[in-house]
């Protein structure tokens, strides 16, 4: 079997807490005979999504195939990306949430990466005869794990509140399955994570979580979630709930995943529980993407429908200039 390789991505500052703990986790990946890469993000020039949509207008016209036309060193990234069949990422918390950088990168990553764009473009161009440098890159569609690090300096856990959750946003076009996640927080009580041995051999854990993924035979077993917890939400194992409006008296959501459930109280624990069907209408799933590009595709309007768009902009574009 061809050596698996494991991508380790660390949005921490150089060879402080979360380069560390992700370094340590790929050297258990390597002890287990796969072949790692790191890459400390900031080293990279990557600069924030313009919103052009160009990677998305591109796939659905059938003239682009998910590239991005602004000039940077993404290209470094998502070679490394595509190359990987497995991938670590670390953010340490700024503001409750991970790094500005962390965010640029998934958004420069979401739309053009996702999966379910990517495959439609994919099967059209190859049936309509286009040769394969014209297609998304065929690596986009290869099966991959996936592994959250959260790294907050703040002793009180909730200082990193959204931080797991949003992490999920650099796994979840490209349908990556995150088979485990660990959370340090109160990093700041320690001069530096390699003084705690817990942690450290926390991260050794997830290295060898992910080896052990990556040699599964079934899918069953490839996609086994790994964490320490199970989480409130059986499909991303995250704790967070929203409450939508108009709601069931019992109705509750996953914000990470977008499925609805029922808040119960099980064994004096509230648990919320979801259908078979909204499991696997996930965002993290191939059923929960599709209907997200469906919409786009079928909803979203191009310009010249609103014909006196000139005029009314006019008052706005002039006004405090
Ligand atoms: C701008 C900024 C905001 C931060 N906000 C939080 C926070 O909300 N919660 C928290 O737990 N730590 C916060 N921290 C602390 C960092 O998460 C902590 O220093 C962490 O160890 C940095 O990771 P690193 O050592 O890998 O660079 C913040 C740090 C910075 C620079």
């Amino acid at each position: 079997m061809a050596q698996k390789k494991v991508l380790g991505l660390s949005f921490g500052r150089k060879n402080k807490n979360t380069d560390i703990m992700v370094k340590a986790a790929l050297m258990e990946c390597e002890k287990a005979g796969c072949d790692v890469q790191f890459i400390h993000v900031d080293d990279l020039d990557i600069k924030p999504c313009t919103g052009c949509i160009s990677c998305v207008v591109g796939m659905t016209t059938g003239r682009g195939k998910g590239g991005c036309p602004i000039k940077d060193d993404l290209h470094i990234l998502d070679e490394a990306i595509m190359e990987c069949d497995a991938l670590i990422a670390g953010s340490p918390t700024y503001v409750m949430s991970p790094t500005g950088r962390f965010k640029s990168v998934c958004d420069r990553l979401g739309p053009s990466h996702d999966i379910t764009f990517r495959k439609a473009r994919y099967e059209e161009g190859l049936a309509a005869g286009q040769p394969a440098e014209q297609l998304p890159d065929v690596r986009s569609f290869k099966k991959r794990v996936g592994a959250l690090v959260s790294v907050g300096g703040a002793m009180t856990k909730n200082w990193l509140s959204f931080m797991l959750p949003t992490m999920y946003e650099i796994t979840m076009s490209m349908g990556i399955d995150v088979i485990d996640m660990h959370e340090y927080y109160g990093a700041m009580a320690c001069e530096h994570v390699v003084g705690n041995e817990t942690e450290m051999e926390r991260m050794r854990q997830t290295g060898r979580n992910i080896a052990a993924a990556l040699v599964s035979e079934t899918e069953e077993e490839r996609t086994k979630w790994r964490g320490d917890t199970e989480g409130v939400c059986p499909v991303c194992h995250c704790s967070l709930l929203s409450v939508p409006q108009n709601r069931a008296a019992d109705q509750v959501e996953c914000p990470v995943c977008g499925i609805t459930g029922s808040l119960v109280v099980k064994d004096g624990k509230i648990q919320a529980e979801f259908s078979e069907a909204q499991k696997k209408r996930s965002r993290l799933h191939w059923d929960g993407k599709l209907e997200h590009s469906t919409e786009i595709k079928t909803k979203a309007v191009g310009s010249g429908q609103i014909p006196d768009l000139k005029e009314r902009l006019e008052p706005y574009i002039n006004y405090l200039q």
